[in-house]
């Protein structure tokens, strides 16, 4: 089946309604202030040490709200997550990770398993409900399942560092972590896969490393 196409076929006054609102901020907000750039980008770190300021349950909630409008294809949002705050569970996630990691998430207040759900799917009809054929597209279509999901929930991880940062959390992603254990641990019994786990909470900056080069554009890039 040929994929859907994203975009309706007609014009609502809800549309029209969006399309004002959109224009409005492109009059109002031009880019970035500089603060708020160096805070998202030119100096934010990817941290390892952290200090004991908590993490609220509101916090994550003000994350995920944030967080949540990111775009992804068709609109599927196939990330999910679990953060693992208690003493006991962060023990349970130290023992599935490599190396000095474990330290990392005993420290941290908070560490985020960000998986994607190869039944995000199912709530296209809610998501997405101007194109009831998405469902259709996707049902027994399993590469088409996991490029996206993992395509999508990918970005969403990345959202999610950047929407944490906004708020003025700092990040530490981990890629290294026993895949196979964390989803027996934490995901038994759903469609979830493990992406990435992300600690979160305010560093201790006395725990960073040098900052690392980065490649330069003419290296990775060419117009066309
Ligand atoms: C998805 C992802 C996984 C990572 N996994 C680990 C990890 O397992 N252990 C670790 O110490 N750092 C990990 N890092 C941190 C990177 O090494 C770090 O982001 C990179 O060196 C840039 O550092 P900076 O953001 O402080 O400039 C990871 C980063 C990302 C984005």
């Amino acid at each position: 089946m040929a994929r859907i196409s994203e975009t309706p076929e007609d014009t609502s006054a809800e549309d029209m309604n969006a399309q004002a609102h959109a224009a409005r901020l492109k009059d109002e907000v031009l880019r970035a202030d500089p603060e708020t750039i160096r805070l998202l980008l030119t100096e934010a770190r990817s941290h390892n040490g952290w200090t004991q300021k908590p993490v609220s349950e509101d916090t994550l909630r003000e994350l995920y709200n944030l967080m949540k409008w990111g775009p992804t294809s068709m609109n599927q949002q196939p990330a999910r997550y679990v953060f693992v705050a208690s003493a006991q569970e962060k023990q349970r996630l130290g023992k599935c990770v490599y190396g000095s990691n474990a330290d990392k998430i005993l420290s941290a207040p908070v560490t985020a398993i960000i998986t994607y759900d190869l039944d995000f799917w199912k709530t296209l009809s809610r998501v997405f409900p101007h194109e009831p054929k998405a469902v259709d597209y996707f049902r027994g279509n399993d590469e088409a399942i996991f490029d996206d999901a993992f395509r999508n929930g990918t970005l969403q991880g990345a959202y999610f560092m950047f929407a944490a940062r906004a708020l003025g959390l700092d990040c530490g992603p981990i890629s290294g972590f026993k895949k196979s254990e964390v989803d027996a641990e934490f995901l038994h019994g759903t469609a979830q896969h493990t992406n990435f786990l992300c600690c979160l909470g305010y560093a201790d900056t006395e725990k960073l490393f040098r900052r690392l080069p980065r490649l330069e554009f003419d290296e990775v890039a060419r117009i066309i």
